[in-house]
């Protein structure tokens, strides 16, 4: 199969010298990655900036903003058989970028953000994308509720679902506890390190590409 990942975070620069991000670390789709490529299929791997090393046998796209990313992937999916959408994206972006390094001022600076396009929410519509499609959703209450929402309203085939609200998993952690939700059930993972969740997840995605014909 030709699969596509994207991870990491984006960077949203305000100006020369600074960004907008988040705590994402990347591990879990670089996991899914090395996953992919170890299990013989032709990985790329479209990744905001991280401090990982870049897994070997894959191809790699570095990306940083939002929109950077959303356009590489819509390039990169035409040939993918299952997608695997992993990226913390940011939803917003500065309205603006300020040319020049923004001085201090006021006590009080107010930026404005617009928002980004939702990448994985357009892979069925804008991008046309048929193949398996996998969401993850980072929630902190009612997660399997928000999680099989977020697979409907984006239409994927698999949605990983974690609770950042738990300290130790998840987010910069090396250990994850996810759950599979599927459009008809609910699979539950125990906490595994994220190498070894990243092969059961491929292999999921490997079954719902045989299903899917
Ligand atoms: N995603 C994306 N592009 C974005 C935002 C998110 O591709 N601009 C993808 C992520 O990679 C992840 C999923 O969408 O697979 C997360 O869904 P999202 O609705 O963004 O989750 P939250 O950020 O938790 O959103 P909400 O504020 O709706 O809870």
């Amino acid at each position: 199969m030709n699969i596509l990942v994207t991870a990491g975070s984006t960077r949203e620069p305000l100006d020369p010298v600074r960004y907008l991000t988040n705590r994402s670390s990347g591990k879990m789709g670089y996991a899914l990655a090395n996953a992919g490529a170890q299990l013989g299929h032709r990985v790329t791997l479209i990744s905001g900036p991280t401090h990982l090393d870049i897994p070997i046998n894959v191809d790699y796209v570095p990306v940083e903003t939002a929109q950077e990313m959303f356009e590489a992937t819509s390039i990169h999916i035409a040939r993918a058989d299952a997608a695997i959408f992993s990226a913390a994206v940011a939803d917003y972006r500065p309205a603006t970028f300020a040319e020049n390094k923004i001085r201090k001022s006021e006590d009080r600076l107010t930026i404005e953000l617009v928002r980004n396009a939702d990448i994985l929410g357009s892979a069925r519509t804008e991008f046309r994308y048929e193949g398996v499609l996998v969401g993850f959703a980072a929630e902190t209450e009612n997660l399997e509720e928000h999680a099989r929402e977020k697979l409907h309203r984006k239409g994927c085939d698999l949605v990983v679902a974690n609770d950042v609200s738990q300290s130790g998993i998840g987010f910069d952690s090396d250990h994850n506890e996810v759950l599979l939700i599927y459009p008809d059930r609910t699979e539950s993972l125990p906490v595994e390190t994220k190498e070894h969740l990243a092969h059961l997840i491929v292999q999921a995605v490997q079954e719902l590409r045989i299903r899917k014909g």
